[in-house]
């Protein structure tokens, strides 16, 4: 692990406290995954949009998930009930409160823009209502916020221009452009020409690759799309050589064990390979998914993941930093909270 400011060790009781009291950025998080069953019923209710569970218990108890696909269902069926801007308002600004608890200073949050035209809701719809409530997020929070459209993978390159052209009017309310949904059998290199156009047009990129499907999908997001940053990656650990080119590179993979664990990707969260994978000098973060879906926001994947795998406070310093040093954020905003990190640091006891 590299080496930084050394803090006063924490001892093992008090590491829980420490990783929520700790200042940190979320870069992996569906804001149509922080839907919770009770607004996804509220919001039902208000558009007239029915659902095919009977109640919030019963859509609770459907939670229960075999592999990525099995889980993408039922996040798609949630999405039916988001039809205004104010919808698309309410969701974020109740997962910024939600991850402002969780001591997040800054989110970098994805969503699907293809998943609500094809619902009938213009693409201006939701970008102003998403932007409207990151633009509120430092008064209402005391946070920063942006936003990454992902273009959904089970759909054609075709699609994904159709759908980079209706948002580039809105352009300056978006970050970056990633790539989510089914991944096996799509693989990063079906979206060559539209991440071309998007590096062209000077977005940041990023991928979701490595999730399910095997190492070959993390190589060709880094050398294909060219993305930024690898989102899961966690089926890295099973090529040395990619190991290796991922240290050597700093590339931040963006970590999500919880959404490992629900969606099967790891038998028990004992047998996660973020400790792994951070020992060999990978630049990981730690978040979320799809909260609403698996059980726990950030701060319950942090204490989660460190009771399972023995990790230390060295460890959630690393993370912590890492999330920040991985975000699209300018220079001065990152020092400005890295101090914040640091100040925690040194004042714990
Ligand atoms: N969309 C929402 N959550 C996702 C995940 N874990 N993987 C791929 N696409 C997603
Ligand atoms: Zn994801």
């Amino acid at each position: 692990m590299p080496n930084h400011p050394q803090h006063k060790p924490v001892s093992p009781e008090r590491l829980p406290a420490l990783l929520r009291a700790m200042p940190k950025a979320e870069l992996h998080m569906h804001i149509e995954g922080s839907l919770e069953a009770d607004m996804i019923f509220a919001m039902g209710q208000r558009n007239h949009v029915r659902l095919a569970y009977p109640s919030i218990e019963a859509l609770r108890q459907a939670y229960v998930f075999d592999n990525l696909q099995s889980f993408l269902d039922i996040y798609h069926a949630g999405t039916t009930v988001l039809k205004t801007e104010q919808d698309f308002y309410d969701m974020t600004d109740a997962y910024l409160a939600r991850a402002q608890a969780d001591n997040v200073l800054h989110t970098e949050i994805f969503f699907d823009t293809q998943t609500h035209t094809g619902h009938g809701t213009s693409v201006v719809t939701v970008i102003n209502g998403l932007h409207r409530a990151c633009a509120d997020a430092p008064a209402r929070h005391g946070m920063t916020a942006s936003l990454i459209l992902c273009f959904l993978r089970h759909l054609s390159e075709e699609e994904a221009f159709e759908c980079l052209e209706q948002a580039l009017p809105l352009r300056d309310k978006i970050v970056g452009i990633g790539l989510a949904s089914s991944e096996v059998g799509h693989p990063p290199e079906k979206f060559a020409k539209v991440f071309a156009r998007a590096r062209q047009l000077g977005f940041r990129l990023v991928a979701h690759a490595g999730e399910e499907a095997p190492p070959a999908y993390i190589w060709s997001a880094l050398d294909v799309l060219k993305v930024e940053r690898i989102d899961h990656g966690v089926q890295a650990i099973h090529d040395t050589a990619l190991m290796q080119r991922l240290a050597k590179d700093r590339m931040p993979l963006t970590v999500c064990p919880l959404s490992n664990l629900k969606l099967r990707v790891f038998p028990t969260l004992q047998q996660h390979t973020l400790k792994r994978m951070l020992d060999a000098g990978i630049v990981a973060t730690v978040n979320s998914d799809d909260p609403a879906y698996f059980g726990g926001y950030i701060n319950e994947n942090f204490t989660q993941t460190f009771a399972a795998l023995g990790m230390t406070s060295a460890h959630a310093y690393l993370l912590a930093r890492n999330s920040f040093d991985a975000s699209f954020i300018d220079a001065s905003l990152r020092s400005q909270y890295v101090q914040r990190l640091d100040a925690v640091f040194e004042t714990f006891e």
